[in-house]
């Protein structure tokens, strides 16, 4: 059976430059980066050279660069970080952070976390593409404000937010901005200096890097507190021993991620077009998100009358891997909390599904699904009771 994964998204395979980078770091150079001897040394200069690598792929300085676990962790240390150092710095009603209502968990969690702390929180809501008003950000701006948290682009519908907008209204108010560009690095072009973001997340394992390790972009000067205690690494900002394979796989696939994103850029959004006009074919299908500030890879879907879980199922038993919920977290049964803020009534949430590609995605690729797709959708629709046409 052919076999097509379109869960980019969600995660990606390792690209091959990238395994061949980091191999040495398993077991020929396997030195702790923090150690004096060469073996330590020769880890240490590895690492040097990722971080150099990752701070070019966004226009920042190497020294602007922290390691951690990955995107959860990146948002979490820059939000709490952030939160936590200035805690006391504006009093009037007590610290205040700025988010939209479309964030990862990884954010929304995490600032409803800081709520119970005593943080006020607001949620920015987004139009029915899940574009948000960069005048809504500045006019919840308050004295109080200590940080904005805006997405980049939406891990769900792919929609791509106006940042550099977001980022002049926090300058102008002097209150810090950070993103989560975990879906957009590697897809659209970022300059932290330009764009004026004071933080932003990357996560290794949606560019084509390994699991379990990412970064976190702070500007020079931007003083935050640690959430993870320990032997003082990266600055006393992140304790614990460097993993250099994962790091240094992180940094190739930063450099490459930079060196093919207008061919990748292209090849992606020429399919996704295609699989898009084409599915749009079939009966009451319709496009969810920004039809054109949308990720290359992004092609959400919503369906009348059938439910997106079933669907998955069924496509999956055809070979065709995609998603409902959001990329980490698809096990989930509620309706996402991002198609519902799209103004979507739970039951159009329930019957959506993403496709995700990827730069090894194919034209026979999308040509199966297309085949596949309105068939498997034909077939739910004659089940359901909803569908009585
Ligand atoms: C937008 C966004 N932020 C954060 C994360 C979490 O990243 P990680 O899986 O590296 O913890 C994800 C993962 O899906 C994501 O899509």
């Amino acid at each position: 059976m052919k076999k097509v994964y379109l869960d980019h998204a969600s995660t990606t395979p390792v690209d091959t430059e990238v395994i061949n980078a980091m191999t040495p770091y398993t077991d020929k150079i396997y030195g702790n980066a923090s150690s004096i001897h060469d073996y330590g040394v020769e880890a240490a200069d590895a690492i040097e050279e990722a971080r150099g690598k990752i701070a070019k792929s966004i226009g920042a300085r190497p020294e602007e660069i922290v390691f951690t676990a990955g995107g959860s962790e990146s948002d979490n240390l820059a939000i709490k970080g952030i939160s936590y150092r200035n805690k006391k710095r504006k009093k009037t009603k007590g610290p205040h952070v700025i988010t939209s209502a479309i964030e990862h968990p990884a954010v929304l969690e995490t600032c409803k976390y800081l709520e119970k702390q005593g943080f006020a929180v607001a949620y920015i809501p987004v139009d029915k593409d899940g574009l948000l008003d960069p005048q809504d950000v500045h006019d919840a701006i308050t004295k109080d404000t200590i940080l904005i948290t805006i997405m980049y682009a939406n891990n769900e519908i792919g929609t791509i937010e106006p940042i550099a907008e977001i980022g002049n209204i926090a300058h102008d108010h002097n209150v810090l901005f950070h993103t989560d560009a975990v879906q957009a690095i590697g897809k659209v072009p970022i300059d932290v200096k330009k764009e004026h973001v004071d933080l932003l997340s990357i996560s290794s394992h949606k560019i084509y890097g390994p699991k379990g390790v990412g970064a976190l972009y702070i500007k020079k000067g931007v003083k935050l507190d640690p959430i993870i205690h320990g032997g003082g690494h990266e600055n006393g900002v992140r304790s614990g021993t460097y993993n250099t394979p994962g790091i240094v796989g992180l940094g190739k696939a930063c450099e490459l991620g930079t060196q093919r994103m207008s061919v990748d850029g292209a090849h992606m959004t020429k399919l996704r077009d295609r699989l898009i006009s084409e599915i749009l074919n079939v009966e009451e299908s319709y496009l969810n998100g920004h039809p054109k500030k949308r990720l290359a890879n992004n092609a959400h879907f919503r369906f009348t009358a059938i439910e997106g879980e079933s669907l998955n199922l069924l496509l999956n038993e055809q070979g065709i891997a995609a998603a409902t919920g959001s990329a980490c977290s698809s096990k989930k049964l509620e309706a996402s909390h991002v198609l519902l803020a799209l103004g979507l009534e739970p039951a159009q949430a329930h019957g959506s599904l993403r496709f995700s590609l990827g730069r090894t995605t194919t034209d026979d690729d999308i040509s199966y699904v297309i085949d596949v797709v309105p068939k498997v959708v034909a077939a739910l629709r004659q089940m359901s009771p909803l569908w009585n046409r």
